[in-house]
């Protein structure tokens, strides 16, 4: 008896790919990440954190900085900040934030996220925010990591050891994680009870695993998908609000492993230059999950359509926008968290892609993993 069966495949769980097994691994991590953080009687709790409910009232100004994937997080990270705190919130990349002599001091929190705790850029960010005296909140996945062990304060994520260069479930465990952080500050600042929208939210985690798992459901469809989208010229990934921070991550997803040309773009900018890149050949990502501007999306994926791009639309159960050529469908939820769904087909699709032009899907040329130069 021969069998075929080496380290690397047995690590790979007898997926193909590491990415593919990670995307997999998706709502179980999710899972681990809510775990101990939600009590039952519906609260948020941050076990272990060392910064006191006194402390974390007492901030001014909040900033969040990263890279990457990491980056992209935060991007949804703000929007949930600034809506459930009503309260404003910067956003930088790394590299960015170094050298911008940025407006932070003793009341500012400034949260750092990464998967590895380890790139040189977001380490410098956090080094020149302490600097400056103010208080620095570590989102890590990685125990023991620099950043870690030099942020004032610490909240792991729970998505394990990622090998695929593009990070797929450690972006969903860092989008967890702002979530619980935002609505746990917000229930410091309403020791009456959550407003009911936002104790909605509460309610909703919980079912986030299963609805992702639904989501992965959907892969020979998207496969199919990936087949008729491989040849286009190029890609947009369009959206709005929350919506746009979710298409910036899709876009970076198809560009790190296919070598395709890919943009994301808020859908209203289109018309203010962009659009003239349309043609046929060209394939247009809408991703529509919200329904304070379905509308308005709607109209600008007509827009891509007249100009003969191909459309594809993104958007939640029961809902079906006119004329595109084709949709992933998502379960719906509260349109808060529909982040949490929307970018696991739209990591498949990439991921079918790259397979489809046969691209090293775990190694990407040009790029590593943990990047530790300036
Ligand atoms: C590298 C990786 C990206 C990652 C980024 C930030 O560029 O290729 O996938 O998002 O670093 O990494 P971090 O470990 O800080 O999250």
């Amino acid at each position: 008896l021969h069998v075929d069966w080496d380290d690397q495949a047995a690590e790979k769980g007898g997926y193909a790919h590491f990415m593919l097994k990670e995307i997999h691994e998706g709502p179980r991590t999710v899972q681990d990440t809510l775990r101990g953080r939600l009590a039952k009687e519906e609260r948020i709790a941050f076990p272990g954190l060392s910064l006191t409910p006194q402390d974390l009232q007492r901030f001014e100004r909040i900033a969040i900085v990263g890279c990457g994937t990491a980056y992209h997080a935060g991007a949804v990270g703000k929007r949930w900040l600034e809506q459930w705190l009503r309260r404003p919130v910067e956003i930088s990349v790394a590299s960015e934030f170094r050298y911008s002599d940025p407006i932070v001091g003793p009341d500012t929190l400034v949260i750092l996220i990464s998967q590895s705790g380890e790139t040189a850029d977001t380490l410098a960010a956090m080094r020149e925010a302490k600097a400056r005296g103010a208080t620095t909140l570590a989102i890590v996945n990685v125990i023991g990591s620099t950043l870690a062990r030099e942020a004032d304060a610490v909240i792991l994520t729970q998505a394990g050891p990622e090998i695929g260069v593009a990070s797929t479930k450690a972006y969903l465990a860092q989008l967890v994680v702002l979530a619980l952080l935002g609505l746990f500050l917000a229930q410091l600042e309403s020791p009456g009870g959550l407003p009911p929208h936002l104790q909605t939210l509460v309610s909703a985690l919980p079912e986030m695993p299963q609805l992702l798992e639904r989501c992965l459901q959907q892969e020979e469809a998207i496969k199919a998908l990936a087949r008729k989208l491989v040849s286009s010229k190029s890609f947009f990934y369009l959206g709005r609000g929350l919506d746009y921070a979710t298409a910036l991550e899709a876009a970076l997803k198809l560009k790190e492993i296919s070598y395709l040309h890919a943009e994301a773009y808020p859908a209203g900018e289109m018309k203010h230059g962009p659009l003239a890149l349309i043609e046929p050949g060209v394939a247009v990502i809408g991703i529509s999950t919200q329904s304070l501007t379905r509308e308005k999306m709607e109209s600008n994926l007509k827009e891509v359509k007249a100009r003969q791009g191909t459309v594809v639309v993104v958007e939640p159960e029961g809902v079906v926008s006119d004329g595109a050529d084709e949709r992933i469908v998502l379960p719906s939820a509260p349109d808060y968290l529909m982040p949490i769904l929307a970018i696991a087909p739209l990591q498949l699709l990439a991921y079918y892609i790259a397979r489809e032009r046969g691209c090293d899907i775990d190694q990407p040329r040009n790029l590593a993993k943990s990047v530790t130069v300036e």
